[in-house]
């Protein structure tokens, strides 16, 4: 079984508190008020640690671009800064990876081609940011057979190892949206629970509904409400989380908001 990249191994790329604003990453600085929504998610994850063992979390959607590589990056960065836990971020969205952007990472070998068994690449790469925590395993987008690399042999030994790895490993995985294909789905398979990202104004709560019923209820860990306007996220405003019941009562033709 391939051994699931930690600390020691990580390849140290440069990082500041600079950078990690101008990349709109506010996960890492609790002084940050940007960064409450994502504290609060984090406490809500750990939560369900406790309570129900959840240690791998996919992050979702029902439609393209709500922000959920957003999401799933700041939430990671939250979650790193438990010294009680180590958190990966993981990049499982094989066509439109997009945690190596968003984390300035040039990957000369990430989970893409682990997956595809590239010479050299025997284990997935993952990156640590200077003077931070977070483990960042990527993937190079790109058009690819992302469904039969994802119920490959090699993607079942990598979620095999993030399973039965140390109990103080917390993974977020960044995935495609819910109806682009199988891919979630079958990510999903070997993950814990998921979240779910909407995006006020723009996602239907129909939509957010019929994703839930996709993925089961049992797993949902919490939706999510990006408020993404105009690319701002403002204190205590960019982003909101909501949680089924709140979905439930609501009109199934209504917009979220
Ligand atoms: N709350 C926010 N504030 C500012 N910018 C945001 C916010 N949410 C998302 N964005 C920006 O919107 C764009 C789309 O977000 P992102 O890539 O995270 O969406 P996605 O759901 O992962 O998309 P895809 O379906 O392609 O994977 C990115 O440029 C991201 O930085
Ligand atoms: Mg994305």
């Amino acid at each position: 079984m391939a051994p699931l990249p930690d600390s020691r191994n990580a390849v140290e790329v440069p990082w500041d508190s600079a950078m990690a604003k101008d990349r709109g990453i506010f996960g890492f600085d609790s002084m940050d008020g940007r960064s409450r929504s994502f504290n609060l998610i984090r406490s809500r994850l750990l939560d369900m640690k406790a309570k129900n063992g959840w240690r791998l979390f996919g992050v979702v959607s029902a439609t393209p671009n709500v922000g959920k590589s957003f999401i799933s990056a700041n939430v990671a960065a939250a979650l790193s800064r438990d010294p009680r836990y180590s958190t990966y971020a993981v990049d499982l969205d094989l066509r439109r990876g997009s945690l190596s952007n968003i984390f300035d990472l040039a990957p000369q070998s990430g989970i893409r081609d682990f997956l595809e068994g590239s010479p050299g690449a025997d284990t997935p790469v993952a990156y640590r940011l200077e003077n931070e925590r977070l483990l960042i395993m990527p993937t190079a987008a790109g058009r690819i057979h992302s469904a039969e690399l994802l119920a490959g042999e090699r993607a079942q030994v990598l979620l095999r190892s993030m399973r039965v790895s140390d109990d103080k490993n917390l993974f977020i995985v960044d995935l495609p949206p819910v109806f682009a294909n199988d891919d979630a789905a079958t990510v999903m398979a070997r993950l814990d629970a998921y979240i779910v990202v909407a995006e006020e104004g723009k996602t239907k709560t129909r939509e957010v509904h019929d994703a839930i019923s996709h993925l089961g209820q049992s797993r949902l860990a919490g939706v999510v409400l990006n408020k993404y306007r105009g690319g701002v996220v403002s204190e205590g405003y960019g982003v909101d989380d909501y949680y089924a019941a709140g979905y439930a009562q609501a009109d199934p033709t209504a917009k979220v908001d």
